[in-house]
């Protein structure tokens, strides 16, 4: 490790003057110019398989990008990481999801003890929940078979359980139905609860710190629509509410019975908490085995992470290639383009993962970060996005990273629609890349019919540049196991970025202004009272109270 700030870092620089020789190049020319370039370029971890071989970069840069991730102390990190070292300093916590996935009955020493006891408690009584609530036995307060759930968390307690629950949940047909709802605004309960009878619902309530305000507010009006609803005492709040939390006192005042506690603990952050019991949705809806699995998977990939020769470890080398188009070719974004429903969750979640994690400018030692850090991470369905942003991918001149997650053996029953699905994916890939230069644009305008000032005319619209970078993650078909790795993939992915750009992986400062701003207005909009705000809040202020009134 050394003290240099990560742009002061030989290799830093090095890559800066690599970039300028390399820019120029089109993927085409390096395809051409290098037979071996896609077996150079890729490799296969966990069942997954990951082409990089379209992206603008050589057996020098992956070199030079190596190195950095030498320099900037990736590895040393990596191991504090898994030895549970303090690694989120101005948390004063450790980061040890990957305990969360570690196998039964062997120890996970740490700093704060052996944690793996707790945690196979933990696995143990989220079985058991799982199980009772699939197969009809956890019953409600007038003994009648809970067949409703209704999920209430936001953030890191959301995004991964409804991701995951999305994209298992045809692995374990059966058990109650499963509603998610996150945000304070009211219609997401009201919808949620429109579908629900009081007698056979169950709320849980995932929230680690059981005090975050929308979760809070959502769990409040559950309970007061359970109590009003079911006709039932305060008691029965006992029967029809879980909490996943680290804040098992809190969990308890609002009248949670302490085996329906199940915990968290400071050592997991948020965004990091699917393998936990945060995981419970994705147990019910597919069943503990399949979430054991996915603890597999995850397993695996961290077990990779930890072993895996940089030059030859997936996560190393996407973040790298991710600090690679974020800071030597100024790449604001990049985009997640599943080419499975399933993962449909999954940008959401990834935008959480990464911009939760790396969006800051401020160095681990508090020191204000003079380059770029985290870029904007967006995405969609991919198929669906090729007839909506995709015209910006192709032709909108922006550098743009792509990560393609493609499954190739189908599966959905259909089998042109399989076909269908894989031939888009690696098309786009392909057509992103390679492009299409203005003599074959004339030609194939030509081809068309086209001649003359007609094809001069539509001539500059139908040229691509290509050379637009994306990975493509291709796996047979969508199993827990693989979901597990992907997640971790993504995980320590992330992380190896943060150390490169020496920022703390693991806090999220940015959040908390807002919170209490918003709770001042709150007060302020129940009082009717004015505070001291901006023209443009108090003024929005006032206008929206117009409105109320009007309403
Ligand atoms: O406000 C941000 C945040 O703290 C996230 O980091 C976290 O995932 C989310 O809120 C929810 O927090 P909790 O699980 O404590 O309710």
């Amino acid at each position: 490790m050394t003290n240099l700030a990560p742009n002061q870092l030989p290799a830093w620089q090095a890559l800066q003057a690599h970039q300028t020789r390399i820019a120029p190049l089109h993927m085409r020319e390096l395809f051409a110019g290098d037979e071996k370039r896609f077996r150079r370029f890729s490799m296969q971890a966990c069942d997954l398989f990951l082409d990089y071989s379209k992206n603008r970069i050589t057996t020098d840069t992956m070199a030079l990008l190596v190195e950095l991730a030498q320099r900037s102390g990736v590895e040393a990190w990596r191991d504090r990481m898994f030895a549970g070292d303090v690694v989120n300093a101005s948390e004063h916590r450790a980061a040890l999801h990957v305990a969360l996935r570690a196998p039964g009955g062997q120890p996970f020493p740490a700093p704060v003890g052996d944690v793996m006891p707790a945690v196979a408690a933990a696995r143990r009584r989220m079985g058991e929940v799982s199980e009772a609530l699939r197969q009809g036995r956890w019953t409600g307060h007038s003994g009648k078979t809970i067949t409703h759930i209704v999920h209430m968390g936001i953030g890191g307690s959301h995004l991964g359980p409804e991701m995951g629950t999305r994209a298992l949940v045809a692995t374990g047909a059966g058990g109650p139905a499963l509603a998610f709802v996150s945000s304070v605004d009211g219609a997401g309960l009201s919808a949620a609860l429109a579908q629900a009878r009081a007698e056979t619902t169950l709320f849980i309530v995932a929230s680690k710190s059981f005090s975050t305000a929308e979760t809070m507010a959502n769990a409040a009006s559950a309970r007061a629509w359970l109590l009003e609803r079911g006709g039932f005492p305060a008691a029965a709040v006992g029967d029809h509410f879980i909490a996943v939390t680290a804040n098992a006192d809190g969990a308890r005042d609002f009248g949670i019975l302490d085996d329906n506690i199940l915990p968290l603990w400071d050592w997991v952050g948020g965004r990091f908490s699917l393998c936990s019991c945060v995981g419970l949705p994705v147990a019910i809806a597919a069943g503990m085995d399949a979430f054991d699995q996915l603890l597999a998977g995850a397993h695996d990939m961290d077990q990779h992470f930890l072993n895996a020769p940089l030059a030859e470890n997936m996560p190393v080398v996407l973040g790298l290639l991710g600090v690679w188009y974020r800071n030597f070719f100024a790449a604001a974004s990049r985009v997640v383009l599943p080419y499975d429903l399933r993962l449909g969750g999954f940008p959401a979640y990834l935008q959480q993962l990464e911009m939760e994690s790396a969006g800051k400018k401020v160095g681990r030692d508090g020191e204000s970060l003079e380059f770029d850090t985290c870029p904007v991470v967006w995405g969609g369905s991919g198929n669906d996005a090729q007839h909506s942003f995709f015209q910006l991918l192709h032709q909108g001149g922006a550098l743009v990273p792509c990560d393609f997650l493609v499954p190739a053996g189908g599966g959905s029953g259909l089998s042109e629609h399989d076909d269908g699905l894989l031939a888009n994916a690696l098309a786009q890939a392909q057509a992103l890349m390679v492009g299409r230069d203005a003599d074959e644009t004339r030609a194939h305008l030509a081809g068309q019919g086209l001649s003359g000032e007609g094809l001069q005319a539509l001539l500059p619209h139908c040229v691509f540049t290509g050379n637009q970078p994306s990975n493509t993650l291709l796996y047979a078909s969508l199993t827990p196991r693989r979901l597990g790795a992907l997640i971790a993939l993504y995980e320590h992915r992330i992380f190896v970025q943060c150390v490169c750009w020496g920022v703390n992986a693991f806090d999220q400062w940015g959040v908390e202004l807002g919170k209490g701003l918003a709770r001042r207005l709150q007060t302020e909009l129940a009082d009717g009272t004015g505070g001291d705000h901006d023209g443009s809040t108090a003024g929005l202020l006032a206008h929206a109270r117009r409105l109320r009134r009007n309403r």
